[in-house]
């Protein structure tokens, strides 16, 4: 196992009825901006049930800024950034998914970044951004209420940001951003469409392969954590596809997506992010759904780098999908592993190829520039996936194998 720190400051509040503990959580006399998307937050009445909760204690002055986008774009954040600092915001309250926590951290990240005038730099903010805002040594604190388990985005200080008008989308990340606390009630997730609840076990499934599936460093903690939630995700997956009335489904499915990315399984071993960032720039190309890039490119990466990631692949076709049949050589157990991993995204309706989101291999020439633009020449666990890797890959997926 490799040397680590873990540091995880995000208080968790898990379970129904709990949006009633903002109340206590948000500081009562603070000036508050709560952030939501295109509307899910209305129609359901989770924005007002966080409004009766605010108003329950203290007297503190509330503020809203609706419309951040699935994939949260820059110029809108940078709109609710300038209502920071119009209205003298110190507490953000997020509430909805990945895009809405996403979005609200990199506010809360950027607002102080302004122009003579007050008002926040695009500049400032672009020039954040693609340097990760790792510099940014002050921000507003945040809080969410999360309504899609998929992202993690609740319990860690990262996220990922589009630009549309630069081809851009872009991961940062910064201890200030993590969320003071996140509440997690499962049952705000049964409004939840069922291609969202799908992409959201995808999305969760492959942050653990990016964080599993590299090399061996003898990490019995986060290997045996890793397979675990592997195994909740494809047991709880297809249950959800099968019952999405069960509550007690979703209760675990909204936990194993929030342990899939809060750092734990990720503390001491190598971590190969590949699939992400291809995936980033095939939602900024053609808005294919985060989670979908992500079941497209996973398969092909696996082919493709099968044999630097051998030994790992073989215990995760042992350990997560039971493939002991010693008969077989070790390609053959690996090529099973695959297909068992794209089968069980096309049981939950997710594409596996290219081919399957009515694209072609003329999509690769696009995608391999976008990723020389946006520095991503040097991915994988051993940083040797350059730009001729990712074209493999993409070759690879132009049409499924299974
Ligand atoms: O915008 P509204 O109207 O709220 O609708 C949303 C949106 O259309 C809807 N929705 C959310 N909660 C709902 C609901 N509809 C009905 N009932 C509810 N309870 O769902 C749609 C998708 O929402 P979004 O927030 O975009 O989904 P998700 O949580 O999957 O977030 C995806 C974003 O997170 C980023 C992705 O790149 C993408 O931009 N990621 C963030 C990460 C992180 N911070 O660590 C890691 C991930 O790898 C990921 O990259
Ligand atoms: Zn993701």
């Amino acid at each position: 196992m490799n040397n680590f720190q873990y540091y995880n400051p995000v208080r968790i509040v898990f379970g129904e009825g709990q949006i009633e503990q903002l109340a206590e959580l948000v500081p009562t006399d603070a000036r508050v901006l709560i952030t939501y998307g295109g509307g899910s937050a209305q129609r359901t009445g989770t924005l007002d049930e966080v409004k009766t909760a605010l108003a329950a204690s203290g007297n503190r002055e509330v503020f809203e800024f609706g419309g951040i986008e699935a994939n949260p774009e820059f110029t809108t954040l940078l709109k609710a950034a300038d209502m920071v600092n119009e209205h003298d915001i110190d507490f953000l309250l997020a509430v909805g998914g990945g895009s809405v926590l996403d979005g609200s951290k990199f506010v809360a990240l950027v607002s102080s970044l302004t122009e003579e005038d007050g008002t926040v730099s695009r500049d400032k903010a672009w020039d954040a951004l693609t340097s990760y805002c790792r510099d940014i040594d002050s921000a507003v604190d945040l809080g969410a209420v999360l309504t899609i388990p998929a992202t993690g985005s609740e319990m860690n200080s990262g996220g990922v940001i589009n630009y549309s008008e630069r081809q851009a989308k872009l991961p940062f990340g910064n201890p200030l951003a993590f969320p003071k606390f996140s509440i997690l009630d499962p049952l705000k997730t049964m409004t939840l469409p069922e291609r969202q609840v799908m992409n959201g076990v995808a999305d969760a499934f492959v942050h653990v392969m990016e964080q599993y599936l590299t090399y061996p460093v003898n990490a019995k903690v986060q290997d045996a954590f890793s397979e675990s939630l592997l195994k909740i995700l494809i047991e709880e997956g297809t249950a959800v596809k099968a019952d999405p009335e069960n509550l007690e489904t979703r209760k675990n499915i909204m936990w194993t997506a929030t342990m899939a990315l809060n750092g734990l399984i990720g503390t001491g071993v190598p971590q190969d992010w590949t699939t992400h960032m291809i995936g980033h720039e095939l939602t900024s190309l053609h808005a294919i759904d985060h989670a979908r890039t992500l079941t497209i490119v996973l398969p092909s990466v696996l082919r493709e780098l099968k044999d630097s990631k051998k030994d790992k692949l073989l215990q995760y076709a042992r350990n997560v999908w039971n493939i002991t049949d010693t008969d077989q050589n070790d390609d053959a157990i690996i090529e099973e592993a695959i297909k068992q991993t794209e089968n069980f995204f096309r049981k939950l309706g997710l594409p596996v190829s290219l081919a399957d989101v009515e694209l072609d291999a003329a999509a690769i020439d696009p995608i391999i520039k976008q990723l020389e633009v946006h520095g991503m020449v040097k991915l994988g666990e051993h940083s040797k996936n350059d730009l001729a890797v990712s074209r493999r890959i993409l070759e690879r997926a132009v049409t499924s194998h299974a």
